[in-house]
């Protein structure tokens, strides 16, 4: 169980994961996060636009992506290679490694929260810091990136019970504000003290 606590200071929302770490599966999963460097960076601040940031997601969610690109539930031409290789042990302490940051996500100075899209912000929030542990953040995706994933949730390549009806419902104007939406807000991922 992830718990996050939400603190507005003047614009930014600041994500800490409330549960202790083992020192092992972190040190273990900095090891692992090698292989994942160059699109994800070290950090899980990604270097290239196709690649989301998953520095500071929640451990549970990307457990979830990892074993699903394994399975051929999720599927791309590059992750599906490297969750292949991937054990049991590696996903869960990659993850934990991804998943120990702390995260800000701060919003553009001109935009005004109410703004944020209704549809979403029960789960995603307002700046994109996931609400729950089986949501990923979208502060500060690429607006590629979004916009990807919910076209492949609406046509089906993708697959997942609540965002499948949501994406279903959502027309190519919508999902490019939204994604323009998240895409414009700060993200910043910070080595936990
Ligand atoms: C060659 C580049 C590349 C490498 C290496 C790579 N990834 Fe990825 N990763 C991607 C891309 C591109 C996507 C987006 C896939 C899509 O569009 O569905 C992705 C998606 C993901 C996701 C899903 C995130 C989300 O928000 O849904 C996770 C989790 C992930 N990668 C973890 C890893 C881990 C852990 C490693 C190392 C063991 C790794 N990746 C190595 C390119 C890479
Ligand atoms: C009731 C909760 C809920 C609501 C509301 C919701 N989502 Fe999601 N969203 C999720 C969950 C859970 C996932 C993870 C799906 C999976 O495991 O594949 C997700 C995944 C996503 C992803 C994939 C991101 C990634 O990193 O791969 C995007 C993009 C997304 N949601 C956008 C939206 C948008 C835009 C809206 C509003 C129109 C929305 N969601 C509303 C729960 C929700």
């Amino acid at each position: 169980m992830r718990l996050f606590m939400l603190v507005f200071l003047g614009g930014v929302f600041l994500a800490g994961d409330a549960l202790p770490q083992s020192p092992n599966e972190v040190r273990d999963g900095r090891k692992v996060a090698g292989m994942c460097r160059t699109c994800h960076g070290l950090n899980g601040f990604s270097s290239i636009p196709i690649a989301p940031h998953i520095g500071g997601e929640p451990v549970d969610y990307i457990i979830n992506q990892l074993e699903a690109f394994r399975s051929g539930a999720r599927e791309h031409e590059m992750m599906s290679v490297v969750a292949k290789g991937l054990s049991d042990a590696q996903i869960r302490n990659v993850a934990t490694w991804y998943g120990h940051f702390d995260i800000t996500a701060t919003l553009p100075a001109k935009a005004k929260p109410e703004d944020a899209p209704e549809l979403c912000v029960a789960c995603h929030g307002v700046t994109g810091i996931a609400e729950t542990d089986d949501a990923p953040n979208l502060a500060g995706e690429t607006n590629i990136y979004i916009d990807t994933q919910l076209k492949a949730f609406r046509s089906g390549k993708r697959s997942h019970d609540i965002m499948s009806a949501i994406a279903a419902d959502l027309t190519d104007t919508e999902i490019r504000d939204i994604a323009d939406w998240y895409a414009a807000v700060k993200l910043e991922i910070i080595a936990p003290q």
